[in-house]
């Protein structure tokens, strides 16, 4: 099983960036977290970041055939981004959506998501600790995948 986490603008500076927001931690540190708990459950991760909304739309279509589940942090592209949301709709891949903070308690902007309604899951508002709870969750999702496909298998068999 393969997951790719995509990073998008502005999360290369978690650490410096407004801290009162986002938290101490630095991208590579909560990459680091990641890495470890993929490798106790026997998944292979992949970690990409980029400021530009096109290198995101290609990473995303990239994963079609090549990743089991996506998580992703679109950051300020969560706000106005038709072409990331086409994207994870185009590979139907199992998505999950990840913000370090709570978007439906800032500014009015950050309300509208075009990205929620394709993604599996959001998580919100739990600081680094999200990525963490969306691997868990894309564990949770992987397991059902599976059990649905050898149900399948199991009927067609027969
Ligand atoms: C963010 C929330 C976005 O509104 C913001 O533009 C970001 C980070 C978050 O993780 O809380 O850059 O996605």
């Amino acid at each position: 099983m393969k997951i790719m986490v995509v990073q998008g603008p502005n999360l290369n500076m978690l650490g410096v960036r407004e801290q009162e927001i986002y938290g101490p931690m630095k991208l590579e540190q909560i990459h680091n977290q990641m890495k470890e708990f993929a490798n106790q459950n026997g998944v292979d991760i992949e970690f990409f970041q980029s400021n530009l909304e096109g290198e995101l739309v290609d990473k995303i279509q990239e994963c079609f055939g090549e990743v089991d589940g996506i998580i992703i942090n679109p950051a300020a592209y969560t706000h106005t981004s038709i072409a990331i949301r086409d994207a994870i709709s185009a590979v139907s891949i199992p998505t999950i959506e990840v913000h370090i903070s709570n978007i439906h308690r800032r500014e009015e902007f950050r309300k509208q998501n075009m990205i929620a309604p394709v993604c599996a899951s959001s998580i919100v508002g739990f600081g680094p600790f999200g990525y963490h709870l969306a691997m868990i969750g894309m564990l949770q999702i992987m397991n059902e995948v599976r059990a649905v496909r050898e149900a399948q298998q199991a009927r067609a068999a027969k």
